[in-house]
């Protein structure tokens, strides 16, 4: 059974009112009824009503003067006009007005139902998407993220370059980059300089579903496709149809969703869960990954078809390490972000400890812990802790090649890489041998013994 839908039947003839009803009434629709537009448009602005069918020739008010009526109370609720036989010039105008459909009378009681039936699907569809919309949070569908991009360091120049000839250009785009590097950021300021930024904006994050959940959110699924599938799903690339779909992660793509969405990429249509009727798409892709991509192709867990076609643009976002002169700009605009107004002092010293930092948390880190300085802040003196060492304390450890060091005596490898880690300590300090014995974590006359052992020469 299903949920029972109400029809509006507004026609001055009564003969005509009650034949329609006998028919729909069958089918298990509630019937409203009016006998001329104005009556019509009081009925609509009253009810609860799904589908309108709506004569063109009556008294008091005609079909078009009511058809503009009933497009203001509700410009997505079709309206279906009942037109007489040969009046096409008014089909048309009608149609241009925002009729969904129209009916000739007399009608083939068949034709009739299944364009009513179409009409009310197509309700139906339109409120889903709408309640999705609500429903998806703002970060996944989008309020675009107007958020700039700040940056002067040659690879963010590089960057904003790349994002001013891929956005306009409609060619799918693969960002990659460690967590925290902006590559979110990035994909908005994409969409939003794009053609199609007027258009829907969906995000999706592939590594938060389990596969199946991930399945339906991202190719939506039929009624009854699975158990609990009560009613047909939209999915998000149906909401993203002629814009834009952000594909998070995409590195956790289950190998059978890849092929699904090779499919799209290849034929411009998708089909739902449990569909059997392909849907066409035309959505611009991008997709983010904090993977190494080409090791996940290499490694067979991202198809290499699926990798080609989305990496027809490639954006790699450097971690913030290797960007550090843009630190003090970023901390800047974070300042003014969090503590608009205020003017705060950040001694040289605490910069350069930030400049110097690692960074494991990239931008995002460094964000936050402008926001925790804020806090902490009396009056205009601020602290912004660097949560790693600094960089240089970074030691760069010798490789081990298992294979090389077959057969040869462990004492002797023991000693080759001892001799290794302090030539790359004394290297790494520019020969100062008290940071090197720091570095080493070791006693500095026990640096000076061994260097004389191994016959180091580096100062
Ligand atoms: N160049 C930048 N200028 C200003 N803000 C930035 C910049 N890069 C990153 N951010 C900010 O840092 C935070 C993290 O950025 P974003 O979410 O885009 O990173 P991500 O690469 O998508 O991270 P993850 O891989 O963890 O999803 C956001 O609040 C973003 O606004
Ligand atoms: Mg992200």
């Amino acid at each position: 059974m299903k949920n029972k839908k109400n029809i509006l039947i507004i026609d001055d003839e009564a003969p005509m009112r009650k034949n329609i009803r006998d028919i729909l009434s069958l089918e298990g629709y509630g019937i409203l009824e009016a006998e001329n537009g104005l009556a019509g448009v009081d009925v609509a602005l009253n009810n609860e009503i799904d589908l309108i069918l709506l004569d063109c020739n009556m008294p008091v008010m005609d079909g078009f003067a009511a058809l503009s009526e009933l497009k203001l109370i509700n410009p997505e609720r079709p309206v279906i006009m009942l037109t007489a036989y040969g009046t096409n010039e008014r089909v048309i105008e009608a149609i241009k007005k925002g009729a969904y459909d129209y009916i000739e009378k007399p009608f083939e009681l068949s034709e009739f139902l299944i364009i009513v039936e179409r009409a009310i699907n197509y309700y139906d569809l339109l409120k889903e998407l709408n309640t999705l919309r609500n429903r998806i949070s703002p970060k996944e569908i989008v309020s675009v993220n107007e958020d700039p991009i700040i940056g002067k360091s040659l690879k963010m120049k590089e960057i904003l370059k790349l994002i001013g000839l891929a956005a306009p250009s409609d060619a799918n785009v693969l960002i990659q980059g460690d967590s925290g590097t902006g590559k979110e950021l990035i994909a908005d300021a994409i969409q939003r300089h794009s053609l199609r930024k007027e258009k829907p904006y969906v995000k999706i994050n592939c590594g938060a579903f389990t596969e199946s959940l991930l399945e339906s959110e991202i190719f939506g699924h039929e009624k009854g496709a699975f158990t609990g599938a009560t009613s047909q799903k939209l999915g998000r690339f149906e909401l993203a149809n002629e814009g834009t779909i952000f594909l998070d992660e995409i590195n956790n793509m289950s190998p059978s969703l890849q092929v699904r969405l090779l499919r799209i990429l290849q034929h411009q249509s998708f089909f739902r869960v449990g569909g059997e009727v392909p849907v066409p798409v035309n959505t611009r892709i991008i997709a983010a990954s904090n993977k190494n991509i080409e090791q996940e192709v290499e490694e067979g867990r991202l198809r290499k078809d699926l990798f080609y076609r989305l990496n027809v643009v490639r954006i790699n976002v450097p971690p913030l390490r290797e960007r550090s002169d843009d630190i003090p700009l970023l901390v800047e605009h974070f300042l003014s972000k969090y503590a608009p107004g205020k003017k705060f002092i950040v001694s040289n010293e605490n910069m350069s400890k930030l400049k110097e930092c690692y960074w494991h948390g990239n931008v995002r880190e460094l964000e936050n812990n402008v926001q925790r300085a804020i806090v902490m802040a009396r009056e205009n003196f601020i602290e912004i802790e660097s949560s790693d060492e600094p960089v240089k304390a970074e030691l760069p450890l010798p490789g081990f090649d298992m294979i090389a060091i077959k057969g040869i005596p462990f004492k002797q490898v023991v000693e080759d890489f001892e001799k290794s880690l302090i030539t790359r300590a004394l290297i790494a300090t520019k020969g100062n041998r008290t940071e090197a014995a720091k570095l080493l974590k070791i006693h500095r006359r026990h640096l000076y013994t061994k260097i004389n052992d191994y016959k180091i020469n580096i100062s």
